[in-house]
């Protein structure tokens, strides 16, 4: 049996030790053999797939990115379509695909299984919003780096008596900024999920102040003030007609120093909590799931995907990790709130 293995949407520290988990049990323990699909669902639609070998796995849990790019490509448009890959994994002799991927690969490996196409899902995302899974890889190297950013900022804002605003990413949900900022001792930590006006924020800013603090705001890239009529985006839109986000805190900084009269920094974290090298949680975590999928794969479980529940790797039907998105739950948030200001 041969398998075709894709990276696709962002990239995400630990999609290599997926790749390696399931090269690795799938060679050793059922003498499968491998091509990996060249920028995610392109590789796919062109038919673009490279022979991969054992040799090419190994060692490759701890680098960042994808040895096999990745890119935001939908295989239903660009002369795509499931008669398209079906005719392109029979070129290549492909007989099924282990995609690797955020909601949007998940849900065209779905609308794919149904036309009849041989996928088993491995979730990714650094945002951690994908449901029935407990975590995603990559979430947990994304807090690590935004973290240590967060330390940093506030020795600077300390020396200063300045107000520091770090953006975190999270497009519709505030897990980054949540636990981030929860480790670091944030002073306001700002999630999509809630909306806040600028005086409640610029409240918690001067408590922490009064205190003798430098105060940290920390803020997810999808949040919007109560006045804010949508997130704040100034890039355009993205290849699925999304605005591009980002540049929030740079928006707030000027706000909250004209209400609070404190001098406030915004520094936007961006890519780099995507970049490097992953956490070890995260290089166990990806190495199980990718080893997962080969169990999946050889009991013929298409349309199903491979996620965390507890400390056990379980299969679930893709359509239970789609439709809905895993928010920062009310209790989460208000447990945070008590520390705030
Ligand atoms: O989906 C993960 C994510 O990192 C989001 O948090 C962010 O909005 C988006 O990707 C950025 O996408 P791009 O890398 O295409 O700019």
């Amino acid at each position: 049996m041969k398998i075709g293995i894709l990276t696709s949407g962002g990239d995400c520290p630990g999609l290599n030790a997926v790749i390696r988990g399931a090269v690795l049990k799938g060679d050793a323990v059922h003498g499968l053999q491998f091509m990996g699909y060249r920028d995610g669902w392109r590789g796919v639609v062109e038919g673009d797939a490279i022979a991969l070998r054992r040799s090419m796995v190994t060692g490759i849990a701890k680098s960042g990115g994808t040895i096999l790019g990745t890119s935001r490509t939908n295989p239903f448009e660009n002369g795509g379509g499931p008669d398209t890959i079906r005719r392109r994994m029979a070129d290549l002799g492909i007989d099924a695909i282990i995609a690797i991927g955020g909601e949007g690969t998940l849900a065209a490996a779905k609308r794919l299984t149904d036309a009849g196409i041989r996928i088993v899902g491995v979730p990714k995302t650094i945002d951690n919003d994908l449901d029935a899974t407990d975590y995603t890889f990559g979430f947990d190297t994304a807090i690590e780096i935004a973290t240590e950013a967060m330390d940093r900022l506030r020795t600077t804002g300390e020396s200063h008596r300045r107000c520091m605003i770090a953006e975190v990413m999270g497009r519709h949900v505030g897990w980054i900024a949540l636990h981030s900022g929860m480790a670091s001792g944030a002073h306001v930590i700002l999630i999509p999920e809630q909306r806040v006006s600028m005086d409640q924020i610029a409240g918690w800013v001067k408590l922490a102040d009064d205190r003798g603090r430098a105060p940290l705001v920390v803020v997810a890239e999808g949040f919007t003030t109560d006045e804010m009529e949508q997130a704040h985006s100034e890039r355009g839109l993205d290849a699925f007609g999304r605005p591009r986000l980002g540049g929030i805190a740079n928006q707030l900084a000027p706000e909250l120093e004209s209400l609070t009269g404190i001098e406030t920094r915004a520094t936007t974290l961006g890519h780099i909590q995507r970049g490097g090298t992953p956490t070890a949680f995260d290089r166990v975590l990806a190495t199980r799931l990718g080893m997962a999928a080969i169990d999946s794969v050889v009991q013929g479980q298409w349309g199903s995907m491979v996620a965390l529940r507890g400390t056990e790797i379980i299969q679930v039907d893709l359509a239970d990790a789609l439709g809905q998105l895993k928010g920062v739950p009310q209790h989460r948030y208000d447990e945070a709130r008590i520390l705030f200001g």
